[in-house]
């Protein structure tokens, strides 16, 4: 499917709370490309045509939520680091669910639509990748905060509410974070790079999950949706096909148990995501890997572009 479409009929008015981060600096680019009007929010790391805003300050954040005068919020935001959440459940609890649900309300009171962004952690990774069907059992502080979320957002908005679960995003990213630049810049610095080999999951290329998400919203889709890559893979394949793409050193990678790396939060291994539900609504959106490293490279080449992982030349 091409992503480099015609803009959408009808055109949206749209606030992004994080649009700083990897998936809310996709959205901002796909809604603009689609022909809608976006606005979107920094925490701690400002980009040009960003406004800073805190959701723990929550009178302030939903003053400018309610001032935007949006049809949709995205909240691709929050506390997203899942070894940090385990330490502070208090600030896991507050970033995930509470300063979302202020915001939710927020966009309810002038009629917006909200879409909030989980995860496959809520799920106790014994039997994935997991279909939206499946039975959520977290393991970890940041699972359980997401699935609260879903579950507060949705008694509260009811069809305003769209819940993506999404998992393993990867791609061009402004502020360099994900895994793939933390892969480039070890291997290209000649560090070794010790990979779970029995965590397993869906990657899903940010690109794509953010033009799925806009074109839901497009669609009036409401409701929880699994928004993820169609190659089930290990971390250390995952990672192998990353340092191949970029021309890296693949023989730093280090396959290591679960059990040997001591992460701080238990994380589910057999996972993944199913997704029957966008297969049917956007059929063939989300690309196979092979594809999306091609585009992940040819991205990072555009005038303007994005943060440039360190690439072997
Ligand atoms: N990445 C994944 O693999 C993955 C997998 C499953 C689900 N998700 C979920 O998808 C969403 C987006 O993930 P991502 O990888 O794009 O996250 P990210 O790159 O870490 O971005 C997080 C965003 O939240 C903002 N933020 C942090 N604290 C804030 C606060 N107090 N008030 C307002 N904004 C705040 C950050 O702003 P600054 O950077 O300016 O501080 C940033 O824009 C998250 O909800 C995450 O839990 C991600």
């Amino acid at each position: 499917m091409s992503h480099r479409s015609t803009a959408a009929a009808v055109r949206m008015r749209a606030a992004v709370i994080g649009g700083s981060g990897q998936l809310g600096g996709w959205l901002l680019r796909v809604l603009a490309e689609r022909g809608h009007d976006a606005a979107g929010t920094f925490a701690t790391t400002a980009f040009p045509g960003l406004t800073p805003l805190d959701a723990a300050d929550s009178a302030a954040a939903a003053d400018w939520v309610r001032s935007q005068n949006p049809s949709v919020v995205f909240y691709p935001a929050g506390f997203t680091w899942v070894d940090g959440c385990e330490r502070d459940p208090g600030k896991a609890r507050a970033a995930n669910v509470e300063q979302p649900l202020n915001l939710a309300r927020a966009a309810a009171e002038v009629g917006a639509r909200f879409v909030y962004f989980s995860t496959d952690y809520v799920f106790d990774g014994q039997d994935g990748p997991y279909a939206e069907s499946a039975a959520p059992r977290p393991l970890s502080v940041y699972g359980q905060a997401k699935l609260e979320a879903e579950q507060a957002l949705a008694d509260a908005l009811g069809d305003l509410l769209l819940v993506a679960r999404t998992t393993w995003v990867y791609g061009p990213e402004r502020q360099g974070k994900n895994f793939a630049y933390q892969l480039a810049k070890a291997l290209s610095e000649g560090r070794s790079l010790p990979c779970p080999s029995d965590q397993v999951s869906t990657p899903s290329y940010g690109p794509d999950v953010a033009q799925a998400m806009v074109r839901l919203i497009e669609q009036g889709r409401s409701g929880l949706v699994h928004v993820a890559g169609p190659d089930l893979m290990d971390r250390v394949a995952f990672a192998q096909a990353l340092a191949h793409s970029f021309g890296l050193n693949a023989a730093r990678i280090e396959a290591r148990t679960t059990a040997e790396l001591g992460q701080g939060a238990p994380r589910p291994l057999k996972s993944g995501l199913l997704t029957p539900r966008l297969d049917a609504w956007l059929p063939g959106l989300m690309r196979p890997l092979a594809d999306c490293l091609l585009d992940f490279r040819a991205r990072l080449d555009e005038p303007g572009g994005w943060v440039r992982p360190l690439v072997a030349t």
